[in-house]
């Protein structure tokens, strides 16, 4: 059986990674760093697995950790997701994010070239920039517009660099659209610190009465209802998208590169209605200016995934909804 090493994996994508990991009887290693989530979430791992996750507190950026680690033993493939990830901070410290992001990614490139595993890079929609066409097919020019999303593409460019270099090199860069949701368990979810940059956090802790009103950012874009839309997925259906990219690396494709997205878009209000209707809470808003750098639309052609990978999204705006303000409840009952 496979060992998977899932980086940054006390976070949100990679508490969910390992829970499915280790359901679908893969062998799991995490290390994390610990810079922005607790390891107490290994504990919500192990209770709904019933599996301990064997833990390395480390950065994944440093090499003789991480050397230490690959020569001890065979790690089949890694799934990368340790990184930053606010844009708002990232324009605040671009350094920080430059070393961080680029220096973690390049370290994994070397071990993965070194003990020759395999390698998942988790990229974003961000790499399609300003969209100049709907829905966003892979082939579509990529650019970016902040520090975050030039760390996502200058990684996405090194990693075919040196797929060039060694045609041998299975990896998968998986860029994702909105994801949202949790585990059906309640009991991990995403934890972001400090006041929610991203919509559905922010919508979950409105309805909790933690923030007064959400605020929408702007109400004239040239979308159905004026308000910004995204391609919002579950986070279950984006985990399994990982899987069935780890199905296909042991197929040594060399380097290859899928949207995960439902392909289908939502609009903030849209989304807001639906939270309300289907938890029967309310969530006060009010409008407010754009926020700089968002974009009207933004949703996935996701038929490359379908075709290559065999994987489609399964659940809809509903379960979404549900399930994040299940894991709200939760996490507040703790
Ligand atoms: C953001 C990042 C993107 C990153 C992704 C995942 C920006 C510009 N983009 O995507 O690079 O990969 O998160 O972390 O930050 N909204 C509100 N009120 C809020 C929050 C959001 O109206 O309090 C609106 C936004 O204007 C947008 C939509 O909700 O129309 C989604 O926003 P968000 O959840 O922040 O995701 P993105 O901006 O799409």
């Amino acid at each position: 059986m496979s060992t998977i090493l899932v980086t940054g994996g006390t976070g949100y994508l990679g508490s969910h990674m390992l829970t499915e990991l280790v359901r679908q009887g893969y062998d799991t290693l995490c290390v994390d760093n610990l810079h922005n989530s607790s390891p107490a979430v290994l504990d919500a791992v192990r209770t709904i697995t019933g599996k301990a996750i064997p833990f390395i507190k480390a950065d994944a950026a440093d090499t003789a950790v991480m050397d230490k680690l690959f020569s001890s033993r065979r790690i089949d493939a890694v799934i990368h997701f340790a990184g930053h990830k606010a844009v708002g901070e990232s324009v605040a410290h671009p350094l920080m994010y430059y070393r961080n992001n680029y220096d973690s990614a390049l370290t994994m490139l070397e071990m993965c070239l070194k003990y020759g595993s395999a390698l998942v890079f988790s990229s974003s929609a961000t790499v399609y920039g300003v969209p100049h066409f709907l829905p966003l097919t892979e082939e579509h020019p990529l650019s970016a517009v902040n520090p975050y999303g030039r760390t996502k593409l200058y990684i996405e460019e090194t990693i075919r660099d040196v797929s060039a270099a060694h045609p041998d090199f299975n990896v998968s860069i998986l860029r994702y659209f909105n994801p949202v949701g949790a585990h059906e368990s309640g009991l991990i979810g995403e934890n972001p610190n400090g006041i929610p940059n991203n919509l559905m956090p922010f919508v979950c802790q409105t309805a909790a009465g933690i923030r007064k009103e959400l605020h929408v950012f702007g109400n004239d874009y040239d979308t159905p209802d004026g308000t910004g839309v995204r391609d919002f997925i579950h986070v279950t259906d984006l985990i399994a998208g990982h899987i069935a990219a780890l199905k296909k690396l042991e197929t040594r494709p060399g380097c290859i590169i899928h949207n995960l997205g439902t392909g289908q878009g939502t609009s903030v209000l849209e989304m807001v209605r639906r939270f309300e209707e289907i938890n029967g809470v309310r969530v006060p808003y009010r409008i407010v200016e754009r926020r700089p750098g968002d974009v009207a639309s933004c949703y996935a052609d996701p038929s490359k995934a379908r075709r290559e990978l065999g994987w489609e999204a399964q659940k809809g705006l509903d379960d979404m909804v549900r399930d994040s303000w299940l894991w709200q409840q939760h996490s507040m009952a703790r």
